[in-house]
């Protein structure tokens, strides 16, 4: 399978799908990173995996529609059969996301329907819930929205602040992303009807 990946900033989810991808754990090919703005870590470290990157900065266009029609332009001369967002920070049109509709992935830092949008390590605190993690789920046109695929856990301990959840979830991350990475690859992931996902092989 092709993957195109698109980031914003490190870039740290990318890394573990490419490099689970290196090892042979999933059986796909990142074809392209693709970056929201310059000087990524994310995109600096694909380039030294020979991985080809693009970046399209946000602040180049005019309206999201301008960046969304540009970015999906780029997307397509790699052919991939799904695009995932890994710390992408940009909201996308109802147009794009129809565009990959069943196969735009997304990873947020919560156990979502809880705690959508930014910060959602400082949400999890003030709320003093117990148990925290990562979602990853089909993008649908609602920001943070669509049906699940894969959750980590985490628990929240006394002491925490929003850095030291975030370093927790981030590790969670790790592992989960890529092990969907791998479920996608196979083509096991199905969306049903009634928007849930089920996943061959998986109880
Ligand atoms: C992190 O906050 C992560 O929880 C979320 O996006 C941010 C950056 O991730 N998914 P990455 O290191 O760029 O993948």
């Amino acid at each position: 399978a092709r993957f195109v990946i698109l980031v914003s900033g490190q870039g740290s989810n990318m890394q573990a799908i490419v490099q689970a991808c290196q090892s042979g754990r999933c059986s796909a090919e990142v074809v392209a990173v693709l970056a929201s703005r310059a000087q990524t870590g994310g995109i600096t470290w694909a380039a030294t995996q020979d991985i080809p990157t693009e970046i399209v900065p946000h602040t180049d266009f005019a309206t999201r529609e301008a960046f969304d029609e540009v970015l999906a332009q780029k997307i397509d001369t790699y052919a991939p059969d799904y695009v995932l967002l890994a710390g992408f920070m940009r909201v996308l049109t109802p147009a794009f996301v129809a565009r990959y509709a069943g196969r735009l992935i997304n990873i947020h830092p919560s156990l979502l329907p809880a705690f959508p949008g930014l910060h959602t390590h400082a949400q999890a605190l003030a709320k003093g819930v117990q148990t925290h993690g990562c979602t990853v789920h089909f993008v649908t046109p609602v920001l943070d929205h669509g049906p699940i695929i894969a959750q980590g856990v985490v628990p929240v301990l006394a002491r925490d602040t929003p850095e030291s959840l975030a370093a927790r979830v981030l590790a969670v991350e790790h592992q989960v992303y890529p092990t969907v990475a791998s479920w996608l690859a196979e083509g096991r992931v199905h969306l049903c009807a009634d928007q849930r996902v089920e996943v061959d092989g998986v109880e």
